[in-house]
């Protein structure tokens, strides 16, 4: 396959992205030629952000997985779509073809027909990171079902309010998944999440870690015996298809459910073919894959990441795309480059956490070890600090290869700023260049462009985004007003990032962080008022303020001021119930690391929580914690300040 759409010089970058702004249209339709449509397009683009509404290729039909799939089985039916590298090193590699892929998938779709799912309806995917989560995927984008892949660290109670938002009526899971020496019985855990639920009909159940687990007649079927039937269907005088639903371009393709500032996650939807023209874009020209190359996201299929960057970006390039079961620390911390010596990995793309975490190892773990087939590494998910970006940068990378620190959200479906591998400068900690299509923009509270730069020409604001990309998010789910007031309401006219930044006098762009109530641990979205409600649900809890404070490992830990008036007083045991409350209601990535009890919080005489103060003590500042006068009682925060844990 070749990308006539590749950015290969700093020039052309420009020109490409000077193109992009000026004609939208022109820019797109000709990206566009390059996919497999069944009818082109009325008209590339039409929107507005006021409702908002976003059209790319409207009146296009197509299908995604003959794009990610039968497209390329002409010339690469023996090309590895996927390679699966299982938890335990000993296990066997699995090696998944183009050819494969199509024959794996093709019985999905046939498997979920035979099971009653039609165009349109909700399949919630609950699996570990198998092949048969890819293909459950793939499955359903090829009968027009639209998926909401849930990450195996949710809860039951997080899965059943995702099922009843998006009123899901079919889930694949698996019995169990691993991670590193763990277990996870997913299958249980669904169990709990349909206690009460009226919505599903079938679950279909992968075995994977043999867990026991309860099959309940009528509504529980196993996947090996489904897709042994649905084999013998689709194989018709020596070949295999089954026809892939024609979709509308703006048809929506998935639902991923991702924290705001509100206390209840929302359910992203993503467009077929804007969002398959901006991962393939994005893939083929941040990471300048080049075919042949082998291309290892070590993020999980639940997050976007794994979504834009293992499935959907790499196949529809005809790309070779590495799926890791386990943990970067298991069996030991040498575990990814255990991988990228034994495929000779080209292109590695991981998250900051995971490099700080590897870097507390020392350099131990990487001795030895061949990372020479290595071309380009990259991360995402948080601001990479400037010690992690030169570790991986000297140790991982060796200094020949570029680092590309792509900044992205959910919501963007896939890169928004990023420099191109080897193409546009890698300034560390600077996710640095929009991508083409790319047009932002950095506001003050009011919504008015900053342009004053300071002395070292850096210019500061809330940023946002002025025009659509063809990735942009469509709607949330079952909630059109959400969306707008969510992202578009703000200031009028952009969507707005939920992020801050600071720009150079080159265009550069270094994300600081948020700037709202959402934390980002570990890379993980999670919303402060989302943990504050888990917290509350503990009988004893009063009330709760949780912010973020800097974390070695983390980035970002989560620290909870709690009010508790419980029955017994013994506060390790009652961090602990707190702890344990949080997992069942939201799930283990959103256990605070720090619980501190306190008698009252800092609210202003209107009862609002004042939270600046708390992030600073959080911190660790104890003297300039700002204005306190507008506190109805400044006494507690002398209290809070003393009690720091
Ligand atoms: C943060 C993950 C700095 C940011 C793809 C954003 C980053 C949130 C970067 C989205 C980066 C992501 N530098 N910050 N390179 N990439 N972020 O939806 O705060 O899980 O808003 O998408 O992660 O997280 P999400």
């Amino acid at each position: 396959m070749s990308y006539p759409y590749q950015i290969t010089s700093f020039e052309q970058y420009q020109a490409d992205y000077q193109k992009s702004v000026e004609d939208p249209e022109g820019f797109w339709g000709n990206v566009a030629e390059n996919f497999e449509w069944r009818k082109k397009w009325d008209k590339v683009l039409e929107w507005n952000f006021t409702e908002p509404r976003i059209e790319w290729f409207k009146g296009a039909k197509l299908n995604i997985t003959e794009n990610c799939i039968d497209r390329h089985l002409s010339t690469m039916a023996d090309k590895p779509a996927i390679i699966w590298e299982p938890n335990n090193p000993e296990e066997r590699v699995r090696v998944v073809t183009y050819q494969r892929l199509h024959k794996r998938v093709c019985q999905v779709a046939q498997m979920l027909t035979n099971n009653g799912v039609k165009k349109g309806d909700r399949v919630c995917i609950y699996m570990g990171m198998v092949p048969e989560l890819a293909y459950a995927v793939l499955g359903c984008a090829r009968i027009g079902a639209i998926h909401s892949v849930v990450f195996g660290g949710f809860s039951a109670q997080s899965i059943a309010d995702r099922l009843y938002d998006a009123q899901a009526a079919f889930i694949i899971t698996c019995d169990g998944a691993y991670r590193g020496d763990k277990v996870i019985p997913l299958k249980s855990v669904i169990d709990d999440a349909l206690i009460g639920n009226r919505t599903i009909k079938k679950v279909i159940v992968y075995t994977r870690t043999r867990t026991p687990v309860s099959m309940i007649k009528g509504r529980d079927i196993w996947w090996e015996d489904e897709m042994e039937h649905a084999e013998h269907q689709i194989e018709k005088d020596g070949k295999v298809s089954f026809p892939a639903a024609e979709m509308d371009a703006e048809d929506p393709l998935f639902i991923l459910y991702t924290s705001g500032s509100t206390g209840k996650p929302k359910g992203v939807v993503h467009s077929t073919a804007g969002y398959m023209l901006w991962t393939n874009y994005t893939f083929v020209n941040v990471f300048q894959y080049k075919p042949g190359d082998i291309h290892f996201c070590t993020a999980d299929i639940g997050w976007i990441t794994g979504h834009s960057y293992i499935v959907y970006g790499p196949l529809s390039a005809g790309a070779t795309s590495l799926m890791f079961e386990g943990i970067p620390t298991w069996p030991d911390a040498g575990r990814f480059w255990d991988i990228v010596e034994k495929h000779k990995v080209n292109c590695l793309y991981t998250a900051p956490t995971a490099i700080r975490s590897l870097m507390s190892f020392g350099t131990n773990p990487i001795q030895g070890k061949d990372l020479s087939s290595l071309k380009v590494i990259g991360t995402v998910g948080e601001p990479i600090n400037e010690e992690a970006w030169h570790w991986y940068d000297e140790n991982i990378g060796k200094k020949r290869c570029p680092i590309v620190d792509t900044w992205w959200q959910t919501e963007t479906g896939a890169c928004l700023i990023s420099n191109l591998a080897g193409v546009t400068p890698a300034i560390p900690s600077w996710a640095s260049l929009p991508m083409p299509g790319v047009q932002p923009i950095l506001v003050d509270e009011n919504g008015n462009e900053n342009t004053t730069a300071d002395e070292h020409g850096i210019i500061k604001g809330n940023l946002c985004i002025k025009a659509p990309w063809p990735g942009i998010l469509r709607t949330t789910y079952g909630d059109h007003e959400r969306c707008r007031t969510n992202y578009f309401d703000t200031y009028p006219g952009l969507y707005f990032t939920g992020d801050g930044a600071l720009k150079d006098a080159k265009g550069n762009y270094r994300i600081t962080g948020r700037v709202d109530d959402v934390l980002n641990i570990s890379g993980h979205r999670i919303g402060t008022a989302e943990v504050e409600n888990a917290i509350n649900m503990h009988s004893g809890v009063v009330e709760s303020a949780v912010v973020g404070y800097p974390h070695d490992i983390k980035g970002q830990g989560i620290y909870a001021f709690v009010i508790y008036n419980g029955h017994h007083n013994e506060e390790s045991l009652t961090r602990q119930d707190i702890n344990l409350t949080v997992s069942k209601i939201i799930g283990p990535i959103a256990k605070p690391d720090k619980i501190q009890f306190v008698t009252g919080l800092p609210k202003t005489r209107s009862g609002k929580i004042m939270r600046r103060i708390l992030r600073k003590i959080a911190e660790g500042e104890t003297v300039n914690l700002g204005d306190t006068t507008t506190l109805l009682d400044p006494a507690v925060v002398e209290e809070i300040k003393n009690g720091r844990v």
